[in-house]
Parts: C-alpha cells; structure tokens; sequence
C-alpha cells in the first residue's frame, strides 16, 4: 500500500531542485516506462523524456539515490497492474483538476460490473470517450482475456490519456496478452466539439463502434454552443445530452452504451422528455440504481448514479416505440465504502444482480 507518507518524502526531494506535480509525476512515468520498457506512442514518449530529464538532475545526488531506489523497488517495480501509478498521478496532479472538469476515477468494483454487461463478442470495437486512467478498459483486457479486441481510448486531458496508455500496456505485458490481435488506439478530444469540428478522428468512427463504455462528467452546462445534437436541440444544453447523442452516432445499430449518468435524469420530471426521445432512439436494457456515496472513495461526493445500458434500436425495433424487456434494479451496496464510518464492505448487490439467469439473458452475456 502507497502511503502519503511515502509520496510526501519523493515530493521533498524533487521540490529542492523546484520540480512540483506534473514534473515529479513525469519522473515517475519514466520510472515505470524503463522498468517495464514498453513500446510507447510519441505523444508519451514526449511525457517519459521529460521525466527521464528530471530523474537525471535529482537522482545525481547520492543521497536522493539511496531514498529514491528502495522506493522504486517497492512500490513500481512489483506494481504489475500499475495501481500505484494510478495513486502518484492522483497525489501528484490529480487535487490540481478535480474540481475543475469532474476529474475523479471509477471505483474498480463498479467499473468491473460493468464491463461483464458487455457480451463478449470477438473483434469488437470498444471506446472509453473519457477514459481518465483507462479503469473501463483495463478491466475490459483483463476480462476479455485472450479474445481481440479493439480498444479505443480518449479523453481531453493529454496527461490521462498518456496515464492510460502506460496502464494499459504495463498490464498487458505482464499478463503476456499484448499480441497484435488486442490492439490500442488513442485520442486527446474534446467530445462536446464533435459536432463542429468535422476533422475530428472520432467523428471518423461514427457508426463503427460495437460498445461504449464510460462514467463521463456529470451535467456540465453547456452554453452558446450549435448543434446538431437532437436532445440538445429540445433544450437539454449539458453534457449528458450530448454524451447521449454522441454515443448514438458512434455506435453500429444494435451496438451498446454502458455508462454512468446522474440519477436526475431518471428520476427528474425535467428530464421527461429527454426520456422520451432516448426510447425512440434505444432500446433501454437496464437502469441500474447505485447506492448514495457511490464515489466515497474516489472523489468523497454524494452525487447520486445510476448504471444506465442502452442498445441503439437496429432494423427490427427501428421507428417503434416498443421495448424489449428492461431491467429495473436498486443496489444498495457495490463491496466498496459508502461513506467514512464504513470500513470493509463485504457485500456487493451489483456482482449478486449480474449471476441472476434473468438479468444475464436479458443483458445478453
Ligand atoms: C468521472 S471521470 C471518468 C474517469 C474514468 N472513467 C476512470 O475511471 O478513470 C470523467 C473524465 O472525463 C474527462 N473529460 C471531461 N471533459 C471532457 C471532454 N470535454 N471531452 C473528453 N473527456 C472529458 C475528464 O478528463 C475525466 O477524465
């Protein structure tokens, strides 16, 4: 386990040569990108140079050294699942973003459940639209195992994207899975400009993907923008209703959205008629209702969440209000802590709901 104590004692001795977060977390990339020496993109290949720069200067002391390396033996080099690095990156830059673009990771657990309402089907074209550390698809290859795959991941934050490359492949290699059949793509966009900015590559993917899998943020305002969004036209102007219609122009008919949204837009009666249109547009698989204190852990908010699956009507359901059956559940714990008086949480409703034969047939898995 990585203490603070330990990050605190690495952040002294970079702050004596002025290094402060992205510095120092570019350092520990390098640190990481040299010990497990995997094949980088240029774009975190800039981000490992910079750190390997820094590591130079800081580590020319003898004594940084002598602190740095049993750091490095204990903490990254057995850290063959990168859940360290996740934790430098929310030490080191994580505080600095938070608050501004709803920046927070998805707990594993919920993130694990939702990636087993994907049937698993070989060659599909599977995109993460804000990634952040990648938790969605890392548990996607550790699921999928030996079945190919296409994973496609972007955010608008180039750092994350960069965190999740080096998490991805870090994984991959030490499960000896990265053939060229599970293959990897990249992107730094902002998907609320899809619509204007035609050049854009994931505009390049409209109806190609076969899942999309995210916990994207959470009703941000979106102003004084045009679109061609048709929730956004009926006056939803967040960036739920244009998750929603992107995920609807990237997916293959009958391909599936798996993704966190706010409760509000179940419950609310403002968002009746987004609800209208959303079961003209999909069928609605399941609405997954997930306990107050979902993301404790990760973000210490009590913004409430459900899971929402949504399948893009194909030919046979097309222009019909029908829907195949839909799964309605409330969970009341997901094997993680609620809120600061709950410690180990044996019990998780999201993995019992998922082993029931009818909410597996009726998810297709
Ligand atoms: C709640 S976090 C989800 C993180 C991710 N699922 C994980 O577990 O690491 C939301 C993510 O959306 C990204 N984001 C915010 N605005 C965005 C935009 N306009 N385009 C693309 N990504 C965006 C943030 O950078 C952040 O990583």
């Amino acid at each position: 386990m990585l203490e603070v104590k330990i990050l605190k004692e690495i952040e002294t001795i970079f702050r004596q040569f002025g290094y402060e977060g992205e510095d120092i977390f570019n350092a520990i990339a390098y640190f990481y990108a040299n010990i497990f020496s995997i094949k980088m993109s240029q774009n975190l290949t800039k981000i490992i140079e910079k750190g390997e720069i820094i590591s130079q200067v800081v580590l020319k002391d003898h004594i940084n050294q002598q602190i740095i390396s049993p750091i490095i033996n204990n903490y990254i080099q057995p850290d063959k699942s990168a859940n360290n690095l996740t934790v430098f990156y929310q030490y080191f830059l994580g505080k600095r973003f938070r608050d501004i673009t709803g920046k927070f990771f998805t707990p594993h657990k919920i993130a694990a459940s939702m990636v087993k309402m994907l049937p698993i089907k070989p060659h599909a074209l599977i995109i993460d639209p804000t990634c952040g550390c990648g938790t969605f698809l890392q548990q996607i290859s550790n699921l999928w195992e030996n079945i190919p795959c296409h994973l496609i991941a972007n955010d608008v934050d180039n750092m994350l994207v960069c965190l999740t490359e080096l998490i991805l492949k870090i994984n991959h290699k030490h499960q000896q899975k990265f053939k060229p059949d599970i293959s990897l793509s990249l992107f730094t966009e902002n998907i609320y400009n899809y619509h204007d900015s035609p050049h854009q590559q994931i505009k390049s993917l409209y109806g190609k993907i076969d899942y999309i899998i995210a916990n994207p943020p959470f009703s941000l305002p979106i102003e004084n923008f045009s679109s061609t969004s048709e929730l956004f036209k009926a006056g939803y102007r967040n960036s739920d209703a244009l998750f929603i219609d992107l995920a609807f122009e990237l997916l293959k008919l009958d391909g599936r959205l798996v993704t966190l949204l706010p409760h509000s837009i179940i419950s609310n009666k403002e968002y009746e008629k987004l609800r209208q249109i959303v079961e003209k547009n999909w069928l609605l698989t399941a609405i997954i209702t997930l306990p107050e204190g979902v993301f404790h852990t990760t973000a210490n908010t009590t913004t409430r969440a459900d899971i929402i699956v949504l399948d893009k009507k194909g030919e046979e359901y097309r222009d019909q209000q029908t829907n195949k059956q839909t799964i309605f559940a409330n969970v009341s714990s997901i094997g993680i802590p609620l809120n600061s008086k709950q410690k180990n949480v044996a019990t998780n409703d999201l993995e019992t709901l998922l082993q029931n034969p009818d909410i597996i047939s009726t998810l297709g898995i």
